[in-house]
C-alpha cells in the first residue's frame, strides 16, 4: 500500500509549486494512473517517488513504513518516457546485466518472458527491435531490480496502435506481481487497465470517477 499525503514540492527557482498538496492512495498489485497536460507536473511527481527529488512538506508511506528519498530509491523503479533513448547495451544481454555484479540466467531469462520478449536472441542490439519491444525491454531492466513500486512514465507515448496493445497487455500481467503508477497525456486506453486515475493539473492532484473494470 502506497500512501501519500499532502506533498507538496517546491524547487527554489519556481515562483509556485510544482506539486501542490498531493494526497493519494494505492493499493498493492494495483495500477494507478495519473492524467494531465503537458507542463502539470506528472514526470516531477514521478522522479519524487523516484527518490531523485526531495518534496518540502508532506509524507509518503509504504504500508507502514515513512519513506525518505533513499528508501524511495530502493523501493521504486522508473522507467523514463522514451526509455529506449537511453540504452547503453550493445546486445540485450548488456542492457540487462549493466549496473548488476552478478545476475543469474534464469532471472533475465523469467523478466524476459514476464514483459513478452522471451523468443528473442539475447544477443540481438536493442536497436533492432520494433519501438513496442524496445519499452519492453527498458521494463525488463527495471523489473530486474526488483523494485515494489513500478513508475511508468507514458509508456505508449509515440508508438503506434499494435505497439500500444502489447504494453497494454504487459501491463495487465505486471500488476500481478508489481504495483504500478502510470502517467499519461493520452488516457483513454490506459483507463482500461487502471484500478484508480487521477488527473493532475497544474500541480494539484483530483481522483477522476473509477476506471471502468479491467476486461480480461
Ligand atoms: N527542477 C525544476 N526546476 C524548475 N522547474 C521545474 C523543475 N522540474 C520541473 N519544472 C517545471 O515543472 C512543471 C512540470 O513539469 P513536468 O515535466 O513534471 O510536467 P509533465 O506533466 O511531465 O509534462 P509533459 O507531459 O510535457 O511530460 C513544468 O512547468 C516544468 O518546467
Ligand atoms: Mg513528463
Amino acid at each position: 500500500m502506497l500512501r501519500i499525503e499532502s506533498l507538496t514540492y517546491h524547487p527554489a527557482v519556481t515562483p509556485q509549486p510544482i506539486l501542490k498538496n498531493i494526497t493519494l492512495e494505492l493499493a498493492t498489485n494495483q495500477v494507478g494512473l495519473i492524467v494531465g497536460q503537458s507542463g502539470s507536473g506528472k514526470s516531477t511527481l514521478l522522479e519524487l517517488l523516484a527518490g531523485f527529488t526531495q518534496w518540502q512538506s508532506g509524507d509518503i508511506h509504504w504500508f507502514s513504513q515513512e519513506l525518505t528519498s533513499d528508501h524511495l530509491q530502493q523501493l521504486s523503479g522508473l522507467v523514463f518516457q522514451f526509455p529506449e533513448r537511453h540504452f547503453c547495451g550493445s546486445t540485450i544481454l548488456e542492457e540487462l546485466r549493466l549496473g548488476h555484479l552478478a545476475l543469474e540466467g534464469d532471472r533475465i531469462t523469467s523478466v524476459l518472458s514476464t514483459v513478452g520478449l522471451g523468443h528473442l536472441n539475447c544477443d540481438t542490439p536493442p536497436h533492432f527491435l520494433s519501438g513496442g519491444q524496445q519499452r519492453r525491454l527498458a521494463l525488463a531492466v527495471q523489473l530486474l531490480r526488483q523494485p515494489s513500486l513500478l513508475l511508468l512514465d507514458e509508456p505508449t507515448a509515440g508508438l503506434d496502435w499494435s505497439m500500444r496493445r502489447q504494453i497494454l497487455e504487459v501491463l495487465k500481467q505486471l500488476k500481478k506481481q508489481w504495483t504500478v503508477i502510470v502517467v499519461s497525456h493520452e488516457p483513454e486506453e490506459l483507463l482500461s487497465v487502471s484500478d484508480r486515475a487521477w488527473r493532475l493539473t497544474q500541480g494539484e492532484l483530483k481522483e477522476l470517477a473509477a476506471p471502468a473494470p479491467i476486461r480480461e
